[in-house]
């Protein structure tokens, strides 16, 4: 194991009715807020006036940018930074999925930034100061409501990348499971697959004595395997959409990660897919993984072989390494398919014509991958096997 500090400022304020916690939470950090929400989900679900309701209670102005777009672009984001700097905003909300809450960290960052907040994507610039946020978190997947991580896309320029600093985490989030009740069915779908690669990009390292971390790792994901069928069947069941919920947050909040690094190639092919096809991050990731799995099976033989037996109960006897891994990516695939995933490219209707420019969007910081780096040809030929 590695050494590691674990360090999370986030408050997690979870369950049925939290959102009353918005009138203690709020008052703290000043009277000018500005709410941030997507393109429309939280008016049609009501969550819109209630949020409006509890700041009404208190004594803040609230400013409004609403209309930020699924794969979040930098357009957004500046105009969100133009309404901070001019009106002087204290603290933002952003109400959403990951989609609002990663807008709202650039948006934070940009406030307290003198240049053009892309400059704090592309890594021209370090986030050393942010304004104050909280999330109402509407949908479980990226985690984003308690990790600094941000993910925007530039469509003029076909970019799409992630970014982070110590100064991105929210404050609080407030994460009540009926207000993700209304999440339609694929995007709960796209959700529980984002969740489990996270978990997934982190179970591939090389790191040794990582016992506790594995089990962790393997438990959330048998968790999630066992809840999303009935989920899925019944969409407004409280203990169901809490479960998938809480996996979600804890899927990406450094609780599983300690003591070493995860790859994340996997999430880095998908941003050049979704940067150039703007295709939801969780079907994207659905089609990629089991390929980067089968591509890398070599590497460690034994890791895949853990998981096979583990979490998706291959029996492993007179069998190798390989074929034992080879039968869990199997099974990872027909999980996700019986959910209703997508399995190819082909099912957004992408074929092999920017597959070139899907590598460069890739290549972009050169070879990645911590548990094994790709180069160009390794992510050409993941691609074109996920056509
Ligand atoms: O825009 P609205 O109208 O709100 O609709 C959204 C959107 O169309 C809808 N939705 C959200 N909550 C809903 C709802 N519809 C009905 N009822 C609700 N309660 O769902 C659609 C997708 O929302 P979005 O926020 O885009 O989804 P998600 O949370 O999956 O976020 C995806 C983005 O996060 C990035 C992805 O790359 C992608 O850009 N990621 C961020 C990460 C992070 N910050 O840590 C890590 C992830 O790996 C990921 O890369
Ligand atoms: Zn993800």
């Amino acid at each position: 194991m590695e050494n590691f500090t674990f360090w999370n400022p986030t408050k997690l304020i979870f369950g049925k009715g939290q959102l009353e916690q918005l009138k203690k939470e709020v008052p703290s950090y000043g009277k000018k807020v500005l709410l941030v929400y997507g393109g429309g989900s939280i008016k049609r679900s009501g969550l819109y006036d209630q949020v409006i309701n509890c700041l009404s209670e208190i004594d803040v102005q609230v400013f409004e940018l609403p209309g930020v777009e699924p794969n979040p672009r930098i357009s957004t984001a500046r105009k969100g930074v133009e309404i901070c700097k001019t009106e002087g905003i204290d603290f933002i909300l952003a109400v959403g999925g990951g989609s609002v809450i990663d807008c709202t960290k650039l948006i934070a960052a940009g406030a307290k930034y003198e240049g053009d907040a892309w400059d704090l994507v592309v890594k021209k610039a370090f986030a050393r100061e942010a304004l104050p946020f909280g999330t109402v978190l509407t949908l479980a997947a990226t985690g984003s409501e308690m990790n600094s991580g941000s993910v925007i896309t530039n469509w003029e320029t076909n970019e799409k990348y992630g970014w982070g600093s110590a100064v991105t985490f929210p404050k609080f989030s407030i994460l009540d499971p009926v207000n993700t009740y209304t999440v339609p069915r694929n995007q709960t779908i796209y959700g529980i697959v984002d969740m489990m690669s996270h978990v997934l990009e982190h179970y591939f390292h090389l790191e040794e004595n990582t016992d506790f971390q594995d089990r962790m790792c393997e438990s959330l994901l048998t968790t999630v395997m066992e809840t999303a069928p009935k989920l899925l069947a019944d969409l407004e069941n409280y203990e169901h959409r809490a479960t998938i919920l809480y996996s979600g947050t804890m899927a990406l909040n450094g609780i599983l990660n300690m003591g070493y690094r995860g790859d994340w190639a996997t999430h880095n092919l998908e941003h050049a897919v979704s940067a150039v096809y703007d295709i939801p991050h969780g079907g994207g990731l659905a089609i990629l993984f089991p390929h980067w799995m089968k591509h890398n099976l070599n590497v460690k033989p034994e890791r895949f072989m853990q998981l096979a037996v583990r979490v998706f109960g291959v029996n492993p006897e007179g069998k190798t390494a390989t074929e034992t891994g080879l039968e869990g990516i199997q099974k990872l695939r027909d999980f996700w398919s019986s959910i209703g995933a997508p399995a190819r490219l082909a099912d957004y209707d992408i074929d092999d014509s920017k597959v070139e420019l899907m590598a460069d969007k890739a290549m972009v910081y050169g070879e990645f991958g911590n548990f094994t780096k790709l180069n160009r040809e390794d992510v050409l030929s993941i691609y074109r096997e996920s056509l």
